[in-house]
């Protein structure tokens, strides 16, 4: 009791703290994704607002086929893994400057790793 206890404090800490590394939850980054993203972004292969993400951890910014991105995207030059994302939802325009996608970011970092742990179940 006491060691579970522990147990599921250490991983409170580690989810708070290092939340880019450690418990990451696909699953509740599907539930965060299908609120704040699944208006713009599909996770089949079709776009819509926005492109479609399935794929996109590991693919170069702006590069998703058939959409059309802003310059400021295309130009970014950005490859999408868990640090670029992270930047990236936290604060979309700091990130990429002048890009269109209109969100204003996720301030909350364990629900942006549990969305990036998401994002890459999309093969
Ligand atoms: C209101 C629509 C909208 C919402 C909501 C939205 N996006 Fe976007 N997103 C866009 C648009 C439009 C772009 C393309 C921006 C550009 O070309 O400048 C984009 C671009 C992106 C890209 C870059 C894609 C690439 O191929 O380079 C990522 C990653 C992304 N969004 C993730 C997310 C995630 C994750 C969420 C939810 C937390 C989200 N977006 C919410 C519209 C949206």
């Amino acid at each position: 009791m006491i060691r579970a206890f522990r147990l599921s404090f250490i991983l409170f800490v580690l989810g708070t703290f290092v939340p880019t590394t450690f418990a990451q939850d696909a699953a509740a980054g599907k539930s965060a994704y299908q609120q704040q993203c699944s208006v713009c972004h599909s996770v089949d292969g079709s776009n819509g607002v926005g492109p479609s993400l399935k794929g996109i951890v590991g693919s170069k910014s702006g590069e998703i086929p058939g959409f059309r991105f802003s310059r400021a995207m295309k130009g970014a030059n950005i490859v999408w893994d868990a640090k670029t994302l992270d930047a990236y939802l936290t604060d979309p325009q700091k990130a990429v400057p002048g890009n269109q996608m209109p969100f204003s970011g996720m301030t909350d970092a364990k629900q942006r790793a549990d969305v990036i742990a998401y994002l890459a179940t999309l093969k």
